[in-house]
């Protein structure tokens, strides 16, 4: 096999199974074939668009059976949009995959000794689900075949979603069905009076612009937090803008703006200025109270965080003798949320801002027996920090999906914590990281929980005991 089969046809060819990222697995005289959006059970003519010598890559170009376990999919953005890919797929079948992609991690790539995993915890909401949706402004809407091929003029700017693996493209979002409605409500009237204002929106090419990137967020309290991203000075427009917004939607808890200039959309080194309201939003969990800020990470979907962190605190098993450090805390949530179950808990986390937060979090909770600090892990977790903090008795980790710095985990095996709590929303890194720690520990209890229905993302946790 070899790049001569690129664009080569395989007819007739049996969908078999979904493989790691969501797509799906056929064979080819014995040779796996990769192909997105189709659903085990299809059987479908295949065009080669990648050929490897030991897989190939393809795409679906005419269907001969469907797949009983298909479903309609619900949004008119489905096949364009990259948020929801897995709509045309039964939400058991989904949880079935996702379990199973834990299971093959784990195998594969970690390579270690696994107790049977848990059944998946699944996600009671299926749609609207998220607490934070991020759309970027565009004047380089992406077109249809038919728009393209009925040669009329389409309006060309757009506010929406990027297109996947297409950095300057841009779907135009008219209903998304991650956030509720007030979210679909603020994004469309937004883009429809800067259409009428004659606002520019952002050329991603040029790098010009006013209006570049529109961040809504919500919580488990009902509060709305709006970000406007402008990519230009232009003080009246940003007025305009925000105005309108205030103005449109008194319920708006928290109204803020950016002015970013740099050539990318991140703005945790940016200055958020307030319009309006609050400078945070707050969610709420088994009656504590958590402030989240424009720069802080929170679980996007709030119902299934609950679910989440109630397995790493029943995993970490406390009876209120313990330390605990909570590694990667973000706005201080799980630290927290134990806190009133040990003696001490340390967090760490990267962002500043978030450290601020959770610092705030423990404080208007009257949580008293929480330190926190920021600053990257690896640097952070070192043998001064060591000889100024009592040693942990449960470590719980929840790194970003790249997983744990090697130096941290390196450093995890020298601090030999009884107890690992590892929560991962990447399996792989974490079956990597895990395959690391299995020198002293031993894999207990691994839990996936699926905080992200419609997609083939996976959140896991898996507790780690010290070997005797
Ligand atoms: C998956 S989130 C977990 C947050 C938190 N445990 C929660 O449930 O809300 C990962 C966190 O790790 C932080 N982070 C990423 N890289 C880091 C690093 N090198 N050192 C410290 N924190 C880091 C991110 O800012 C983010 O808050």
């Amino acid at each position: 096999m070899s790049r001569k089969m690129k664009n080569k046809v395989l007819p007739n060819l049996r969908i078999e199974r979904i493989a790691a990222e969501g797509k799906c697995v056929a064979y080819y005289e014995g040779k796996v074939v990769f192909v997105p959006n189709v659903a085990p059970g299809d059987l479908v003519d295949i065009r080669v668009t990648k050929g490897r010598s030991s897989f190939m890559e393809g795409e679906a170009i005419a269907f001969h059976e469907f797949s009983k376990d298909r479903v309609k999919p619900f949004c008119s953005h489905f096949g364009t949009c990259g948020g929801c890919k897995w709509q045309h797929i039964n939400y058991e079948l989904q949880k079935t995959y996702k379990r199973q992609q834990v299971i093959d991690q784990f195998t594969r790539i970690g390579k270690v000794d696994i107790p049977e995993v848990l059944p998946i915890i699944g996600s009671e909401k299926t749609q609207y689900y998220r607490n934070k949706l991020d759309f970027t402004f565009s004047n380089n809407r992406w077109l249809t075949k038919e728009e393209i091929n009925s040669e009329e003029t389409f309006e060309r700017n757009a506010l929406g979603f990027h297109i996947p693996k297409m950095f300057d493209k841009i779907v135009d979002i008219d209903h998304c069905y991650l956030q509720g409605n007030a979210s679909n409500d603020i994004r469309n009237s937004l883009r429809t009076f800067a259409l009428q204002e004659g606002l520019t929106f952002f050329d991603l090419r040029n790098q010009v612009g006013l209006l570049r990137n529109l961040i809504i967020r919500s919580s488990s309290t009902g509060e709305i937090m709006v970000i406007v991203q402008f990519g230009e000075n232009d003080p009246n427009g940003i007025q305009k803008v925000m105005e309108y917004l205030k103005s449109e939607f008194p319920f708006i808890d928290s109204l803020l703006y950016i002015v970013n200039l740099k050539k990318n959309e991140t703005f945790h080194d940016q200055e958020v200025i307030t319009h309006h309201g609050r400078d945070f939003i707050e969610e709420e969990m088994e009656g504590l109270r958590f402030q989240v800020g424009p720069k802080s990470f929170y679980q996007t979907n709030s119902e299934q965080a609950y679910e989440l962190y109630k397995v790493a605190r029943e995993f970490a098993s406390l009876n209120g003798d313990e330390v605990v450090y909570d590694l990667y805390t973000g706005t201080g949530t799980i630290a927290n949320f134990v806190a009133k179950r040990a003696k001490q808990v340390v967090g760490i986390e990267y962002v500043e801002a978030a450290i601020a937060d959770a610092k705030i979090n423990s404080q208007i909770n009257g949580i008293e027996n929480t330190l926190f600090y920021a600053g990257d892990m690896k640097d952070i977790l070192n043998d001064e920090f060591l000889n100024n903090h009592p040693k942990p008795d449960v470590v719980i980790t929840d790194p970003p999906r790249a997983g744990m710095h090697e130096d941290v985990v390196k450093m995890l095996l020298r601090l030999e914590a009884p107890k690992i709590v590892y929560v991962s929303c990447n399996p792989a890194t974490q079956a990597r990281d895990i395959a690391l720690l299995s020198e002293k520990y031993q894999i207990d209890k691994i839990q996936p929980v699926d905080m992200f229905p419609q997609t083939y993302h996976v959140e896991n946790v898996v507790r780690l005991i010290l070997k005797s």
